[in-house]
């Protein structure tokens, strides 16, 4: 597989107030976010030439830096505007919006009383999460050795960069064994999320999702229940242990990336794509398109 690096695309960043050319949008390594894991970011989408909830998105960056103690340079209103400004210099359509938050190299050492935060945005293309074939007839998930920890253990309702060296252990760990994601569970051994979208189950005609009490509270997730609820669908927020997970008729994952996709296994029970899923799935590429 050719991988062209990230930082070698073509285009413009948005950083710190001004647009620089991709290519030329560093930071020096001795900065605080890359060492102590300050820093938080957002995943949104864009179809049809308009970014999907970018509202919510902004403001859960602005509310992501505040749980983390970052003092952010601009408001919500600002980080919108940059983000749509940004987007517009792309001229892309369809594109996968990356607006991120940072400590800086004011300061070196645990407290960061003293750091600036930085801002850059970025765009890029970007299809789908998963590859068409999984996309189509739905993905499978290893139920990972690792736990969410709880919310007074680690800052888990900030999208904080430093959670996902989390998010990549799972995922390497399914990788590896052949799986396209991991099925990650709580600190109490409650179902939680996959590495990086929310889990649903479909019981009996009613669509479960676990309590985001420890996990983020996906803008997608808020979403299809929504959506949910508009289609008649009876929606409830609940515990849901392992064993349960494994009696479902049907189970899918959301996520800006991952968008609705279907769950055909968990390690080595299956499941059919089902009547719901397809629903919401369609019902979710309208509604972003709309
Ligand atoms: C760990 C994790 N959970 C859930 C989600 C879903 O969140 P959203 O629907 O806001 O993209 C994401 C993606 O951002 C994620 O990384």
């Amino acid at each position: 597989m050719t991988l062209v690096p990230f930082d070698q695309l073509d285009g413009f960043i948005w950083y710190d107030g001004a647009f620089v050319p991709w290519k030329d949008a560093k930071l020096h390594v001795i900065s605080h976010g890359l060492h102590y894991g300050g820093c938080v970011f957002e995943g949104e989408r864009a179809y049809n030439g308009k970014i999907f909830k970018l509202r919510e998105h902004s403001q859960r960056l602005v509310d992501s830096a505040h749980i983390l103690d970052m003092e952010m340079p601009y408001t919500t209103e600002q980080i919108m505007q940059y983000t749509q400004e940004t987007f517009e210099k792309s001229g892309f359509q369809y594109a996968y919006v990356r607006p991120l938050a940072w400590r800086g190299p004011e300061q070196m050492g645990i407290s960061a009383l003293h750091t600036k935060t930085h801002v850059a945005i970025a765009c890029w293309e970007w299809a789908t999460y998963f590859t068409s074939e999984a996309w189509e007839k739905g993905i499978s998930l290893k139920t990972s050795k690792w736990r969410k920890p709880a919310a007074n253990t680690a800052p888990t309702a900030s999208k904080a960069a430093g959670l996902y060296m989390l998010g990549t252990l799972t995922k390497h760990e399914a990788e590896r064994a052949g799986f396209h994601d991991a099925l990650v569970l709580d600190y109490r051994g409650y179902v939680a999320e996959s590495s990086g979208a929310n889990l649903f189950m479909v019981k009996n005609g009613v669509l479960n999702t676990p309590i985001a009490d420890c996990f983020l509270n996906g803008i997608t997730r808020q979403t299809v229940i929504e959506m949910a609820k508009g289609m008649g669908i009876k929606v409830e927020e609940k515990v849901i242990m392992p064993d349960e997970l494994l009696t479902a008729d049907e189970i899918f994952v959301t996520g800006t990336a991952a968008e609705i996709t279907a769950v055909s296994k968990i390690d080595t029970t299956t499941f059919n794509v089902g009547p719901i899923s397809r629903a919401l799935k369609d019902a979710y590429h309208d509604f972003v398109r709309a």
